[in-house]
C-alpha cells in the first residue's frame, strides 16, 4: 500500500519535472533570458562557424551568448571579429578561413577606433609592464618559483598576470614553430593564456584586453557599468576599491535602486538615464551631459593615491616631458582639468559648493598621509639603505615587510577611503593601521638597527634624522612633549565625555 503511492508520488514528480523541462526548452529557443530583443542576423560566413559551434563541448554557449548581443543584431558575426589577416602570427587556416582565436584592441578598432585608442593611451593599457616593479619581486624571487612551469613562474601566471596581464605566447617546437594541434589550431602557451588582464600584451603587439570589461559573448554594456566587473580587480588589501564603494552611500543607494538604473540603456547618461546612484563606470568613464564615454581612465582623476608619497598625477608625465625637451601633446590633461572632469559628474546629482568642500576634505586628508608619514617614513627608510643598516636584498629586513605594509597597503586604503567615501577605510583599514604601523614597528625596528649597526657614522645620521621627525610638531606627542594648551584642552572635553555616560 506504502509503497504503491511511495511509487505514484514519484511518477507525478518526473512528469512534473518532464513538463517543466519541455516548456523551458520551447522558452529558450527564442529571444533568450526573457527580454525582447532583435533578431541576430547571421551572415553565410558565421552561419558556417555556428553550424559547428553551435554544438555541446564546442562552445555552444558561445554562440548562444553571441546571438542574444548587440552585435550580432548588427550583423557582426563570428568572422568579422575573429578574421585573420595574411601575415598575421596568430593566424591559422580552420575550414577555409583564416583565424585568430585571440580578438586584440587592434581588431576591435576596425569598428572601434575611437575606444580603442583612447584606452591604449590609458594607465590600465600599460598595466602588463609591471616586471621592474618592487611587487614583482614578490611574485618572482619571495612568493614563487619558476621551477615547476617551465621558465614561469605560477604566483606570477595566475596572480599578477591575471588582473595586470600576461606577455601572450605561442608554444613552439625545438626549431622554433608554433605547435598546432591535429585540427590544426595554434596552440598558446598555457603558462600565458587564457588571461584576460587588462594590459596584456598581445601577439600583434597591441596592448590589453577589451574583455578584461567586456565580458565575451554579451559584450553587454550594462555588465560593464557595473561594479562589480571593475571589482575583479580593485580589491583586496591594497586597492579595496570595490570594498570603499560597497560601503559608501553611492554604493547603499546602487544596491537599494538597481532596478531603477536603466543599467540597459543605450545611451547612458547620468542625470537623464538615471538619477539613482553613481556606479564606478559613471564617475570613471561614462557619458554625462558635457561629457562623452571616456576609456582613458585617468581623465578624471587629479591625485594618484598608489606610490609612497601621493603626487598629482601630471607631475611625472610633465617631468618627463620636460627631460625629453618636447612640449606637452596636444590633448595633456593637466590635474585641474581632470578634476573638472570630475565635478562635471558629481554636479549632475549634487551641488556645487557640497562637491567643492568634499574636495577640501579629500585634499587635507592626502596632504596629513603625506606629510606625517609619508615623506618621513620614505626619508627614514631611504636612509637606512644608503647607510647600510639595512641590506640591499629586498624583504630579507623585517623593516622592508614593515615598510611595504605602511604605505602599499594601509597608506593607501586611507587614501582610497577618503577619495570614494568609505570612512571606515579611511580610519580603521585605514589611518589607524597606519598610525599603528608607524609608532608600534617601523620606529621600535630602526631604533633596533641603529642599536645593531655595525656602521656607527651611519647609526649616528639615522638617529639624528629620527629625533628630528619625532620632536616634529606632529610626532612629538609620542615623546610626551604635546603642546600643553592643546593637551589641557583635550583634557577638559575627556572629562566632559565621561560625564555624559555618568548619569
Ligand atoms: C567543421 C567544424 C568547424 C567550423 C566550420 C568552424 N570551427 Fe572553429 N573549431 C572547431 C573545433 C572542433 C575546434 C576545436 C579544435 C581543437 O582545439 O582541437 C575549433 C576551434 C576554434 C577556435 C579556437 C579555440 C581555442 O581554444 O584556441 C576558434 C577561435 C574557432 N574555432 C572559431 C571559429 C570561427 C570564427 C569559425 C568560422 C569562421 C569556425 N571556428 C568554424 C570546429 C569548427
Ligand atoms: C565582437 C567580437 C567577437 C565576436 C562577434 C565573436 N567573438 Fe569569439 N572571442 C572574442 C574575444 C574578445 C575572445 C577572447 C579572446 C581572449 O582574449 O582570450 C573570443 C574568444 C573565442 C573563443 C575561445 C575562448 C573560449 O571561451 O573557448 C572561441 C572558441 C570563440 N571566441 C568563438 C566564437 C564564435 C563561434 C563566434 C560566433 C558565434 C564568436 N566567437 C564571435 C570576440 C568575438
Ligand atoms: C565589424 C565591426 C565590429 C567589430 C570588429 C567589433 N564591434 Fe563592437 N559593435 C559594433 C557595432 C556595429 C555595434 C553596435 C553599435 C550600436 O548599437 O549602434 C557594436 C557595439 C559594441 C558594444 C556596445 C554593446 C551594447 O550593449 O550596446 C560594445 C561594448 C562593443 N561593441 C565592444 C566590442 C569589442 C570589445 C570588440 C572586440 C573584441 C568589438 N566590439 C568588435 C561593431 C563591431
Ligand atoms: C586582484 C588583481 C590584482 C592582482 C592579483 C595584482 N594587482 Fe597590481 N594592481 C591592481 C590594481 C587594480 C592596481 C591599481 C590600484 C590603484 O590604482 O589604486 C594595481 C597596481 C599595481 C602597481 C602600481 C602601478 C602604478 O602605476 O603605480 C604595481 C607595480 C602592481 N600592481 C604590481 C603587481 C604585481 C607584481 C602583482 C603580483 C605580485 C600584482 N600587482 C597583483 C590589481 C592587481
Ligand atoms: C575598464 C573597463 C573597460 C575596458 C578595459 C574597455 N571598456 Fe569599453 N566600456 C566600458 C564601460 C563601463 C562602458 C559603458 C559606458 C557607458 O555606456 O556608460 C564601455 C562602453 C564601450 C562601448 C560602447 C560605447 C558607446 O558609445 O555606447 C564600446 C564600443 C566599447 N566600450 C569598446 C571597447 C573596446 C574596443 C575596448 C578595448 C580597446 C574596451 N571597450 C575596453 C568599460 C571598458
Ligand atoms: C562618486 C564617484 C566615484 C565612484 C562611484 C567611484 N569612484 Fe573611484 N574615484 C573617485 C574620485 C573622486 C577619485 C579621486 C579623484 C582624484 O584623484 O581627484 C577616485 C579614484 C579612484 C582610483 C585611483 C586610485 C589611485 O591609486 O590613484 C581608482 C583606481 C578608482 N577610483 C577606482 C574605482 C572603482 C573600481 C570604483 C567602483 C568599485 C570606483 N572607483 C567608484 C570617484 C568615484
Ligand atoms: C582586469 C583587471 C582590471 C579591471 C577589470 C579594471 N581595472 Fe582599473 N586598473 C587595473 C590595474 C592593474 C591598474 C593599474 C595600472 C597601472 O598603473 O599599472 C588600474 C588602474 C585604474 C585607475 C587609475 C588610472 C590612472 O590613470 O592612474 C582607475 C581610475 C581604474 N583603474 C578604474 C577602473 C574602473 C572604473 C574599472 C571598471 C569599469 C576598472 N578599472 C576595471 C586593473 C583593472
Ligand atoms: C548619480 C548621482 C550621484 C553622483 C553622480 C554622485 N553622487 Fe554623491 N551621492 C549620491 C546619493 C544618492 C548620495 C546619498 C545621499 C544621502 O544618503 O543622503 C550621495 C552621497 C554623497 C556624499 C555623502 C557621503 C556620506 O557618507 O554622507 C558625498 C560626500 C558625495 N555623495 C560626494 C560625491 C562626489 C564627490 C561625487 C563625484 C565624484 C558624487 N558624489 C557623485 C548621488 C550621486
Amino acid at each position: 500500500m506504502r509503497k504503491d503511492s511511495k511509487l505514484k508520488r514519484l511518477f507525478i514528480g518526473f512528469l512534473g519535472i518532464a513538463l517543466v523541462a519541455i516548456w523551458l526548452v520551447s522558452c529558450s529557443g527564442e529571444a533568450g533570458s526573457g527580454k525582447e530583443k532583435a533578431k541576430a542576423q547571421i551572415s553565410e560566413k558565421t552561419a558556417h562557424c555556428i553550424s559547428c559551434h553551435g554544438e555541446a563541448g564546442n562552445g555552444k554557449v558561445i554562440t548562444q551568448q553571441w546571438k542574444e548581443s548587440r552585435h550580432a543584431q548588427m550583423g557582426v558575426g563570428c568572422i568579422d571579429c575573429h578574421k585573420a589577416e595574411e601575415g598575421d602570427v596568430d593566424g591559422f587556416e580552420h575550414h577555409g578561413d583564416k583565424i585568430a582565436t585571440i580578438v586584440t584592441p587592434n581588431d576591435c578598432a576596425k569598428c572601434h577606433k575611437k575606444e580603442s585608442d583612447e584606452f591604449q593611451a590609458s594607465h590600465h593599457a600599460d598595466a602588463g609592464m609591471i616586471m621592474g616593479s618592487l611587487d614583482n619581486v614578490l611574485a618572482e624571487v619571495i612568493e614563487g618559483h619558476t621551477e615547476f612551469n617551465g621558465g614561469a613562474n605560477p604566483a606570477a601566471a595566475s596572480g599578477c598576470w591575471q588582473c595586470h596581464g600576461s606577455t601572450v605566447a605561442l608554444l613552439k617546437d625545438e626549431s622554433g614553430n608554433p605547435i598546432k594541434n591535429e585540427e590544426g589550431v595554434l596552440q598558446f602557451d598555457p603558462k600565458t593564456w587564457p588571461n584576460t588582464g587588462v594590459g596584456r600584451i598581445n601577439l600583434d603587439g597591441s596592448k590589453g584586453s577589451c574583455s578584461a570589461c567586456h565580458s565575451r559573448h554579451s559584450f553587454s554594456s550594462s555588465l560593464s557599468r557595473q561594479p562589480e566587473n571593475c571589482g575583479k580587480c580593485h580589491m583586496g588589501p591594497d586597492h579595496p576599491q570595490i570594498e570603499i564603494y560597497n560601503e559608501s552611500k553611492h554604493g547603499i543607494a546602487y544596491r537599494a535602486f538597481r532596478e531603477d538604473m536603466n543599467l540597459d540603456a543605450q545611451p547612458w547618461i547620468v542625470g537623464q538615464d538615471y538619477s539613482a546612484a553613481p556606479t564606478c563606470a559613471t564617475c570613471h568613464m561614462s557619458a554625462t551631459p558635457n561629457q562623452p564615454i571616456t576609456h582613458e581612465i585617468g581623465a578624471r582623476i587629479s591625485w594618484t593615491l598608489r606610490p609612497k608619497v601621493s603626487e598629482k598625477v601630471d607631475v611625472a608625465l610633465k617631468k618627463k616631458f620636460k627631460k625629453l625637451g618636447k612640449p606637452l601633446p596636444e590633448g595633456f590633461l593637466t590635474w585641474e582639468q581632470r578634476r573638472a572632469n570630475m565635478q562635471d559628474v558629481c554636479t549632475q546629482c549634487h551641488n556645487k559648493g557640497y562637491v567643492d568642500n568634499f574636495y577640501v576634505q579629500f585634499d587635507n586628508m592626502i596632504n596629513l598621509y603625506n606629510e606625517k608619514f609619508g615623506k618621513p617614513a620614505l626619508k627614514i627608510f631611504n636612509l637606512l639603505g644608503s647607510t647600510g643598516l639595512r641590506t640591499k636584498v629586498k624583504f630579507d629586513d623585517e623593516i622592508e615587510w614593515t615598510y611595504f605594509f605602511l604605505w602599499h597597503h594601509e597608506g593607501r586604503r586611507a587614501r582610497h577611503g577618503v577619495a570614494m567615501m568609505g570612512p571606515d577605510y579611511t580610519q580603521w583599514h585605514g589611518n589607524y593601521e597606519v598610525a599603528h604601523r608607524f609608532y608600534m614597528e617601523f620606529v621600535p625596528q630602526v631604533k633596533e638597527l641603529i642599536k645593531h649597526a655595525d656602521n656607527k657614522a651611519g647609526a649616528k645620521e639615522v638617529q639624528a634624522l629620527l629625533d628630528e621627525v619625532l620632536n616634529s610638531d606632529m610626532h612629538k606627542w609620542f615623546l610626551g612633549k604635546e603642546d600643553p594648551e592643546a593637551l589641557k584642552k583635550r583634557n577638559a572635553a575627556s572629562k566632559a565625555f565621561r560625564e555624559r555616560y555618568s548619569h
